[in-house]
């Protein structure tokens, strides 16, 4: 299983040090086949010790250059992180990434060897049309994406799941992941409400290869729980 914590714009460079610092010291509870990949604020990215991977919750896709307010290749270099969030939902409904602009990104992250969390997910009114539309807007959002890349992971995160304490039901996790697995042979994440009370039964779902993680990973205790269900 892979846990993945997105802070998203939580956690100062302070806390995420302490954070990372007391993650290190609890990865020997997790399984040993399990990973942790935990994606902190781009103020906050560092070479921080411990049996987990730190990856970029976005990156502009240059080495580096003329592109003020961005990070590029460079700059996470600096820290060996060579792990990125692309296509999440915030990015394409708040900050208007556009699936040409995400698979630029893509395509440039792949090329430099990078290891992608790719996120997909429906809105509410598409989840409320069936099973058919949910297909068709999701794999839409494959269009200009490599989906045969060796590093790659694909996020399952509904829109209406996420930071809205309801989860998508195990039956909508199974069918979805289903439906994609069909597609796709990577790794497949849940994301959307996952808190230590539903776990189990979400990584229980055939099909789910991990959890991607919001507002139940900003706190180490919570996120063990999640690790260690
Ligand atoms: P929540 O776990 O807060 O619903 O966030 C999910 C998410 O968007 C992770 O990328």
């Amino acid at each position: 299983m892979i846990f993945a914590a997105n802070f998203k714009m939580n956690h100062t460079r302070a806390t995420t040090a302490d954070y990372m610092q007391a993650l290190a010291k609890r990865m020997g509870e997790k399984r040993v086949e399990d990973r942790v990949v935990v994606f902190p604020p781009a103020t906050a990215l560092d070479s921080y010790k411990g049996d987990f991977t730190v990856g970029a919750q976005n990156a502009y896709p240059a080495t580096s250059g003329a592109y003020t307010g961005e990070t590029g290749i460079v700059q996470l270099e600096e820290f060996g992180i060579k792990t990125i969030l692309i296509g999440h939902s915030e990015r394409r409904e708040i900050l208007g990434e556009s699936q040409e602009v995400i698979a630029e990104k893509f395509q440039f992250f792949l090329s430099q060897g990078f290891e992608i969390i790719y996120c997909i997910g429906e809105p509410l009114e598409v989840r409320e049309q069936g099973d058919e539309a949910v297909a068709s807007y999701l794999l839409a959002q494959f269009e200009g994406i490599d989906t045969h890349g060796e590093k790659l992971i694909v996020a399952y995160e509904p829109i209406w799941a996420i930071g809205t304490g309801r989860s998508a039901t195990v039956e909508e996790i199974s069918s979805t992941h289903k439906m994609l697995k069909s597609h796709i042979n990577v790794p497949l994440l849940y994301g959307g409400s996952v808190k230590p009370n539903n776990i189990q039964e979400i990584i229980a779902v055939d099909g789910v290869d991990g959890v991607l993680v919001g507002g139940a990973s900003l706190e180490v205790e919570s996120f063990m729980a999640l690790v260690t269900a």
